[in-house]
This record gives structure tokens, sequence and C-alpha cells, in this order.
């Protein structure tokens, strides 16, 4: 298939891979390129330039195909190191930057003399307006349904898409819920150029996360979804286990007065006990309303392969046999 994304990142299929902490290693993001799309290797989960370079040459040597980092900008006190990290992105010769968080505009003329194409994430059509206003090349429109953080707006994709189609001049792809072919259709006719997926790379044999993980994705329906901080204006959709049931009676119990350090422990350190030693109780981890449309661990190929062809069946067949009825 091509579109303006597949042009614009050089890939087979209109598919990307969203950055994701402690998901978004080597192996995920080779895998997902090998297999065509976009893969995308999580800057912060590496924390350092140093290891964000060994990072990225590692998934060089597992493709040759194109790749692309995540660098998400955070409000932090003691923050990491953007420059290095996006100096070590620079000299180990990626090409894409997936930016989310906070603007991005400050690191923007440093990636763009490098010849770097960056797709912003964005919650809201005023956000993917000011990401096109400062250069940036795409964007990828997250709606409510999101795993990770949906914004505070609350407007899912099936008006956020073809509100962003109605004001963008860059392309975008839809992100949040997306899972199959009939994701993508439907991505593409409310105006996106592809789609973005977190949640659902999850779940393939080469994520290089716990399988308990896997399990627990599959298990899920639509309903396991939970929102976590909304009182912090930083609302996170997470799956609910143990840990995020805590959370929220404490959400509950101190309303207003909720501070960060009341939740520490269910929300700091959380990635590494959940993805790689499998603790499904630890606390609060991003995962989006697609869970419920998860019912199996394909590997990254099989799931791109069946997407493309679902796709390719509904737009030739489908759309067509009721078009000429
Ligand atoms: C476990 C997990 C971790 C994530 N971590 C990040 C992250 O560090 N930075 C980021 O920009 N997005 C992160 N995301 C969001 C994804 O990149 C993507 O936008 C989102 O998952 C799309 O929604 P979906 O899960 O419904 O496909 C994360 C998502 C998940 C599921």
């Amino acid at each position: 298939m091509k579109t303006k994304i597949t042009d614009m990142f050089g890939i087979e299929h209109p598919i990307i891979q969203g950055g994701m902490h402690f998901v978004g290693f080597a192996e995920m993001a080779a895998a997902v390129s090998n297999a065509g799309g976009l893969g995308i290797i999580t800057g912060l989960t590496q924390g350092t330039p140093e290891k964000l370079a060994a990072e990225i040459a590692r998934c060089r040597a597992m493709t040759d195909k194109p790749f692309g980092v995540n660098l998400t900008f955070l409000p932090s006190l003691t923050p990491p190191d953007y420059p290095g990290l996006i100096k070590s992105i620079i000299d180990g010769g990626v090409k894409i930057v997936e930016t989310a968080g906070n603007n991005p505009q400050k690191y923007l003329p440093a990636l763009k003399e490098a010849g770097i194409k960056v797709i912003h994430k964005c919650t809201s059509v005023r956000h993917s307006l000011k990401a096109e206003a400062i250069g940036c090349d795409a964007v990828s429109v997250d709606g409510f349904e999101c795993g990770g953080h949906p914004g505070e707006d609350d407007v899912p994709n099936f008006i956020l898409l073809p509100r962003a189609a109605e004001e963008l001049k860059i392309p975008f792809v839809a992100s949040g819920g997306m899972a199959d072919g009939r994701s993508l259709v439907a991505a593409l006719a409310l105006g996106a150029e592809g789609m973005n997926m977190g949640t659902r790379f999850m779940a393939t044999k080469e994520a290089p996360i716990h399988d308990n993980v896997k399990q627990a994705l599959v298990a899920a329906s639509e309903l396991d979804t939970r929102l976590v901080m909304r009182p912090l204006r930083n609302t996170e959709r997470v799956l609910t286990n143990a840990g995020v049931e805590r959370l929220l009676e404490k959400e509950k119990e101190l309303g207003a007065s909720l501070k960060f350090e009341d939740i520490i422990g269910e929300v700091a350190g959380i990635y590494p006990k959940v993805m790689k030693d499998g603790e499904m109780d630890a606390g609060a981890w991003s995962c989006g309303m697609v869970a419920g449309l998860i019912h199996d661990v394909p590997t990254v190929k099989e799931l791109i392969d069946r997407i493309m062809s679902e796709a390719d069946a509904l737009i030739q067949k489908r759309l067509p046999q009721m078009a000429a009825a």
C-alpha cells in the first residue's frame, strides 16, 4: 500500500509501532521494521545517550529497514539529557523521530538539520496544528481510546480523526484503538494516511516482555482499562489490577488534595516489574481499550500481513460490492 506516510518514511505498509516504555527495545522495533512497518525504539527507557546509542546499534544489526526513536518530553525536575539523546540519534544515523508529550519545538532545529523526519504525537486538533506550525513533518493523532496518555479532552477517534483531516495540511496517522485491517481501512476513510499501534504490538511473539503481560492482554476485554491520575491532569489509560484499584481508592479518598507523592508507590518504577518480571498487580502500566480486540499472540510479521490482507479484502471486495449494489 502506498500513502503519504509510506512515502515519507520509506516503508512498505502504513503501520507504525509507537514508542512504549520498557517494550520498545531493539527486538520490538526491528521485528516491526523487518515486517514492513516502522518500528520505534523508546529513547527514555534507555535513559542515557550511551545506552541509547548501543540500542540503536543493536537494532541496526537486526534490520536494514528504516526504524525510528521515540523522545517523550515530560515535565520533570531532573530532565533526561535530551541534547545527548538527540546526539545519539543523529550519530546513529536514525532518520525518523517520534516526539510526544510537551512541545518539541526547542529540539526541532537540531533534528531537521540532520535530515530527520519528525512525527509528533498529539491528542487534540489544536496540538496537531501547533505541531504543523512549528515544522513537524507528520502527526500521530491519539484518540481517547489509546493506551497511555490520552490528554484531558476525551475526544474519541471517530470524531478526532475527521476533525484533524479538516484542519491539517501535513499527513497524519490514526493512533489509539487500532488493531487490525478494519482499523486501518477505517483510519484511511477518516482521513489518516496510516495507523500507529501500541497495545496490539505488545501481544506478539517478538515483544520483549514477560508472557504474563501478553496473556493478560489476550484475557482482557474492552472494559478492563481505567483512567488514572485524572485529578493531576496527567491522565493515563492503564490495564486494571490490584495496584490500580488501590491507586483509584486513594484518588477518591484524597479528592482535589491528591498529590503525586500520594500515589508514587503505584506509578513509579512499575514498568520493569511488569514488563520484565511479569508482576501483574504491581501498579499502573499503559494499555488501550483495544485490549478487547486482542485474541492471540502472533509473530509481528503474521500480525502485519494479516492486517494488510484484511484491509485488502475490505477495500477490494466488501466495499465495492456494497457500492455496486
Ligand atoms: C505499555 C505502553 C507504554 C507506552 N509508553 C509510551 C512512551 O514512553 N512514550 C510515548 O510517546 N507513548 C507511549 N505509549 C503510547 C503508544 O506509543 C501509543 O501512542 C498508544 O499505545 C496508542 O494506543 P493503543 O495502545 O490503543 O494502540 C505507550 C503505550 C503503551 C501501551
